[in-house]
């Protein structure tokens, strides 16, 4: 099962140009809740190769921005959307707004980061946890009042326990294991729409 998702979602992907298969997680994610629309602008945090800035400047339009980060070298092969800025970062050395040139808040935090696996359970989670916990620990100096927000979170009870405690920063808070995710992952999508702040 898990290898025919990963084939059909793969070539999906090949068919319409897009650089990842992970671009129907946030297509499902966004026909679902909601969280991107036009003239926002948009910080996509561990962006490469780039499916999510793909189907992001398509959804924000020639008026709104989607800025990305990764520790992997900018890609070039997202150079012809005229509204991406990308930048070859770890979310550990962005604190502020102006690390990444912005002036105002963003509209949208979305993160589908991943760390490096070990294929030892108990490291590869804490290590999810951390870029989690830093994602939620820097929000409040790059989410708006008001703004949406998707962030990829490997399944552990500490992961769990860390949302339950902090999903009340936002009105709505929803959990998604999207359709394209393989059987056997243990990755879900945690969703805040409207950041209290
Ligand atoms: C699953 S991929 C993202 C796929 C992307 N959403 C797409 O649609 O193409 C996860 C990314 O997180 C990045 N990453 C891991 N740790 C990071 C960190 N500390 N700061 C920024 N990016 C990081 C990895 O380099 C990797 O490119």
């Amino acid at each position: 099962m898990s290898f025919k998702v990963k084939d059909h979602y793969f070539k999906k992907a090949k068919k319409e140009n897009f650089l990842a298969r992970s671009v129907y997680k946030l297509e499902e994610i966004d026909q679902k809740y909601k969280i991107l629309n036009k003239k926002n602008n948009v910080v996509d945090f561990g962006y490469h190769p780039g499916s999510w800035v793909q189907y992001t400047a398509e959804k924000v339009g020639p008026e709104g921005l989607v800025v990305g980060i990764d520790i992997k070298p900018v890609s070039n092969k997202l150079s012809p959307l005229k509204n991406v800025r990308l930048y070859e970062k770890s979310i550990f050395d962005v604190s502020v707004l102006e690390d990444l040139e912005m002036e105002s808040l963003f509209d949208v935090v979305l993160s589908d980061m991943a760390p490096n696996t070990t294929g030892i359970k108990s490291v590869d989670q804490d290590r999810s946890l951390n870029l989690i916990e830093e994602v939620f620990h820097i929000l409040p100096k790059f989410l708006r009042p008001g703004g949406n927000f998707a962030i990829k979170v490997f399944d552990s009870n500490q992961a769990q326990v860390f949302l339950k405690e902090n999903k009340n920063i936002f009105e709505e808070f929803h959990l998604l294991k999207p359709k394209s995710t393989r059987s056997i992952s243990k990755e879900f999508f945690a969703i805040g729409k409207r950041y209290k702040a």
